[in-house]
């Protein structure tokens, strides 16, 4: 069944939402009554292809519909989930749950992007209050995975668990806030920080530029990868948290912040902040700004992907759901063809200064393939770790034409020959749905035992498939280019 969600509003929030949920394969509707919405939603869309797929390393799905509507209720009336993203005014929330509740069904959940309102609010007067709760997202919605999810005691735990498993399929990390709060969690150490700041600037104590260094080059790159209490941790030393606490707890009695108050927003104040912006930031448009920002948060993430840390390590499960929900080839093949081990597409990050594919991704591809067909044959992770797998220990990729963003790519594979210690593989790399050849990679692999770091036979169980492969691969044609190499003149 195709996945259906409505969003309601589809200005800086609603649009990444909207994203968000496409992108990973949902049919969105849009009701958003502003003239020019459109367009905005088309621009967020833009910024998301190009940054999101790139934190993967498997092909996302493909993408959903995106349909515009004029009426809330034809936005409404088939989605499973509803995201109201409407300016933070609670009457125009009211209002707006008013209506569609009128024409949803009666099991879509509602969720609010709202910064600061709790769901207890949000569902006064509603006819069905335990359909609504929060969600709130962080800007950009389509890459930044926190969604703090906010329940009142109308909401039932069958909801709050449906809510997880969605959010979670589509590559977010929803926390459960413990119980209902103005403002959340996030927001909340936000406008601590956010207070200061004004004061800061109030009083010439700095600019906007000179705070925004204090955080991009220092404890803003600390935060980003372990928060505050961990981060706290390591300053307390080998003695740990309590000793941190005993050693700086004392400051916090000193008059450094002025945390409870907050200055007067005068029309100076604002002018002196806008102008120390312009003069900070004014060179660059915000879709300028937006797209370093997102490279930037790429960038960071991915650093963590591969140390399988903080946030890397939700991008890593996000992969692992990815190719859960792609189809996976018969158990045994029944004719004599050679076997798709890879489908995927050309992801962002694979780019190079000339405009296509880097070499180094072929392999990348060349390898996922690899690692395919040694599942496929039973080498797959619980073999792995009793202690067996295969090693490669050579590769001849030959590149034959270039790949450009996005393009969908296939991989097949044959198996050239094999033994109890090796087996000997070709891939075709092909752009689909043309089928031409982009590129063929032939690899030799040897089976190790892993403790050892020694050769030694594969089971039989992984023996026999192979030999049932190989069985069929014998009766096809050599493929063309097995066994060349680079020559070199005599
Ligand atoms: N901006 C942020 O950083 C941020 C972050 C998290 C959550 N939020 C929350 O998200 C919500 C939306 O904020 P935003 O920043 O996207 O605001 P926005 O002003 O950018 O977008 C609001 C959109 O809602 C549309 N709208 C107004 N009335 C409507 C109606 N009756 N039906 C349908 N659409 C309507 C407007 O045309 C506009 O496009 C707020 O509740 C806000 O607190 C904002």
């Amino acid at each position: 069944m195709r996945k259906q969600a409505a969003c309601i509003g589809g200005g800086v929030i609603g649009g990444g939402w909207i994203a968000r949920f496409i992108l990973n394969g949902w049919d969105v509707n849009v009701f958003d009554p502003q003239p020019g919405a459109a367009e905005k939603i088309q621009q967020v869309l833009d910024n998301a292809r190009r940054s999101l797929p790139a934190l993967a390393d498997v092909a996302m799905p493909s993408e959903g519909k995106l349909c515009y509507c004029d009426t809330l209720e034809q936005a409404v009336e088939n989605a499973q989930w509803i995201q109201e993203s409407v300016p933070e005014r609670l009457a125009l929330k009211h209002s707006v749950f008013k209506e569609l509740q009128r024409y949803c069904k009666s099991d879509a959940i509602i969720g609010s992007s709202t910064s600061g309102f709790t769901p207890s609010q949000l569902q006064k007067n509603s006819v069905n209050p335990g359909q609504i709760f929060v969600a709130h997202p962080f800007n950009p919605v389509y890459l930044l995975p926190l969604v703090e999810v906010v329940a009142s005691v109308d909401n039932s735990v069958d909801l709050a668990q449906q809510v997880l498993q969605v959010l979670t399929d589509i590559g977010m990390s929803p926390l459960l806030v413990r119980r209902e709060i103005d403002a959340h969690i996030a927001d909340r150490l936000l406008e601590a920080v956010w207070r200061e700041a004004l004061w800061l600037i109030k009083d010439d104590v700095a600019t906007t530029e000179e705070i925004d260094d204090a955080i991009r080059f220092g404890f803003g790159l600390r935060w980003a990868q372990m928060g505050l209490f961990e981060t706290y941790r390591i300053a307390g030393g080998e003695a740990g948290m309590a000793h941190f606490i005993a050693q700086f707890g004392p400051a916090l009695q000193w008059p450094w912040t002025k945390l409870m108050d907050v200055p007067e927003l005068t029309d100076d104040l604002i002018e002196k902040i806008a102008s120390q912006s312009d003069r900070q930031s004014g060179a660059y448009s915000i879709r300028q700004l937006e797209r370093i920002r997102d490279d930037n948060l790429v960038g960071i993430m991915r650093v963590q992907k591969a140390h399988n840390w903080g946030v890397g390590k939700l991008l890593k499960a996000y992969d692992q759901q990815l190719l859960a929900a792609q189809p996976q080839p018969a158990v045994i093949p029944s004719n004599a063809e050679p076997l798709i081990m890879y489908e995927g597409r050309v992801l962002p990050a694979w780019i190079d200064y000339n405009g296509h594919m880097n070499e180094s991704h072929y392999l990348t591809v060349l390898s996922a393939a690899t690692d395919n067909f040694m599942a496929y044959v039973g080498v797959d992770e619980d073999y792995i770790a009793k202690g067996g797998s295969y090693f490669t220990v050579e590769t001849h990729i030959r590149h034959l034409a270039e790949a450009s963003l996005n393009e969908e790519l296939q991989v097949t594979t044959q198996l050239i020959s094999c033994d109890r210690k090796r087996m000997h593989l070709f891939h075709r790399l092909m752009h689909m749905p043309s089928g031409k050849l982009l590129a063929t990679g032939e690899h030799m692999l040897l089976h190790m035992d892993l403790n050892s770091a020694k050769t030694c036979f594969a089971s039989e169980d992984v023996q026999g498939r192979l030999e049932k492969i190989f069985d069929l691969h014998v009766l096809l044609d050599k493929p063309q280019g097995v066994g060349s190499a680079i020559g070199v003149r005599s």
